[in-house]
């Protein structure tokens, strides 16, 4: 078979195997910051170590690079299969990668050093955020461009989400990004004031949407089916669920800012179009349940698809919540509350952990030629060590986060507080205990990945999948 014939796995590989690395880097700082907040004394008098420089580390290490590498490896993976065409270009490709890794890599070096633009998800300096901006159109170029070559005359609708999100980023890094240089460590926001707030959460809560939801979406229209051996349930569902999310989307932004300068009007907008999202979010979570229909009884011996169904069931648990938490009276008790972080955890490891976890488990042996993993058996203890952390994780900071806000609210009689600040703090202490030792178990459960990981690749060369014939649908 001529090689320019056969599929680029070359590069999924790299992306899959820097999704394991970069997220058991990620998730070690995550236990981190965890056990600094319950034992400040940690951050060991090191500026470089302290919670206000390691925390943007944890949320550019675990989104970044686990999340992207992970999207990067199944999106290379997905349309290459779907399209029965080698990837547009080998160059572009490898270029993605390393220009990647070099973002990460200087986003390790200069955020602990303290260099930063202060808008969260989008810490990095100027020239940072060019080279992201280069790489992300490469990927584009990459992605449509082997759309366009492709042998196949549908476009798969994994694909769709994929595009959506590429697209998304482009247009929310672009805007976001605006700054003007005052060295080269630093730049100020093109924006002022509350237009800045509102581009912020605009950017922010887009990268939930198009980063956290529709980039792993399309890891479910193709993992999910492909692992239960199962058609899509519902292709029509798939299409509308697809429009009305990446449209709803887009307004939802001002619920991060109930109760600010944002005008009342623009609050109200953003809660009644993160309510509508409900529905478009549950029409993916059931469309993926229910693929499951005639296989259920393959959970009970395949561990792969059991991270795919819990993913889907933290995926529904989290898109209820958010629309909970957006209704503003609701928010008045969440807000500045640890609610916000299990809502964020629940989300971010139970569905993007989970979804990626289970992914990177279905293609890695795919890659090197195997059959499976080194150890089933371990993808199971990965499994349940990650299940308990996260219930742990979350469950502590719904009762710390709802206390909180019930502390702070709290008044006398006579009008005065009926807790100090401090107490609030103290009461929350067990409850961060509990979520180090939560932590600490999803963190160990990637690490398990890791190991896993590093015996099935050992002394295996990456294979050249012959594109099969079109008959042989993707
Ligand atoms: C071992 C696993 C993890 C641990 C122990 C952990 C711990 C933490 C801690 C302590 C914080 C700071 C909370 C605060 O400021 O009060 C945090 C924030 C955050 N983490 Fe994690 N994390 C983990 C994994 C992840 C993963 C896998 C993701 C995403 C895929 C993630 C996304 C985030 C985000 C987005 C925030 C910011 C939340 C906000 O601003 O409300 N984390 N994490
Ligand atoms: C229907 C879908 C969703 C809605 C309407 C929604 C709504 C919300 C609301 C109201 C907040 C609290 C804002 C605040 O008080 O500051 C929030 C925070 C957050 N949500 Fe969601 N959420 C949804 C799904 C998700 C999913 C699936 C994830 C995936 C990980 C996620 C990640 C986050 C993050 C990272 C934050 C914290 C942002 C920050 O303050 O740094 N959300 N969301």
């Amino acid at each position: 078979m001529e090689p320019a014939l056969n599929y680029n796995y070359k590069v999924v590989k790299q992306f899959a195997v820097a999704t394991v690395i970069w997220g058991i880097v990620g998730m070690l700082v995550g236990v981190i910051i965890a056990a600094q907040l319950a034992w400040p004394a940690l951050n060991l008098d090191i500026p470089w170590l302290t919670y206000g420089r390691l925390r943007p580390l944890h949320t550019n290490a675990v989104i970044f690079a686990f999340g992207i590498c992970g999207l990067f490896a199944t999106s290379y993976y997905v349309v290459q299969r779907t399209c029965q065409v080698r990837l547009f270009s080998d160059k572009l490709a490898a270029f993605t990668f390393w220009g990647w890794q070099a973002v990460i890599v200087l986003a390790v070096v200069t955020l602990p050093m303290g260099y930063t633009r202060g808008k969260e998800y989008a810490e990095l300096e100027w020239p940072i955020t060019i080279l992201i901006a280069l790489v992300w159109i490469a990927y584009a170029v990459v992605f449509f461009g082997t759309l366009i070559i492709r042998k196949v005359k549908h476009i798969y609708v994994a694909n769709w989400f994929f595009g959506a999100y590429i697209l998304a980023v482009t247009i929310l890094h672009v805007v976001q990004g605006a700054s003007m240089p005052a060295s080269l460590t630093k730049s100020y926001s093109a924006y002022t004031g509350v237009q800045d707030a509102m581009i912020q959460w605009w950017y922010g809560h887009n990268a939930v949407g198009f980063i956290l939801t529709a980039g792993y979406l399309g890891m479910v229209y193709y993992f999910i089916p492909k692992q239960a051996e199962r058609p899509v349930y519902s292709y029509r569902l798939s299409i509308v669920h697809f429009w009305a999310l990446i449209f709803t989307y887009m307004w939802a932004g001002p619920h991060h800012l109930h109760y600010t300068a944002l005008p009342d009007w623009t609050q109200s907008v953003g809660m009644v179009f993160s309510l509508v999202l409900l529905a478009p979010s549950w029409g993916g979570m059931i469309n993926g349940m229910m693929t499951l229909s005639g296989a259920w009884h393959k959970l009970r011996t395949d561990p792969i698809l059991k991270f795919m169904i819990v993913s889907l069931s933290f995926y529904g648990i989290a898109t209820f919540e958010g629309p909970m938490m957006s209704i503003k009276t609701i928010n008045a008790l969440s807000h500045y509350t640890d609610w916000t972080v299990a809502h964020v955890h629940g989300g971010a490891l139970g569905w993007v952990g989970f979804i990626t976890m289970g992914s990177i488990y279905y293609l890695i042996p795919r890659l090197v030629g195997e059959q499976k993993m080194y150890s089933v058996k371990l993808i199971d203890l990965h499994f349940w060590v990650a299940t308990i952390g996260v219930v742990l994780y979350i469950a502590a900071m719904w009762i710390a986060g709802v206390m909180q806000g019930l502390m702070w609210r709290a008044v006398n009689p006579d009008g005065t507080l009926t807790y100090t600040f401090v107490e609030g703090v103290k009461a929350t202490y067990p409850y961060y205990a509990v979520r180090v030792l939560g932590g600490f178990m999803y963190f160990s459960g990637m690490c398990v990945m890791g190991y896993n990981t590093w015996m099935t690749l050992r002394h295996r060369a990456t294979v050249t999948a012959p594109i099969p014939a079109l008959a042989a649908a993707h």
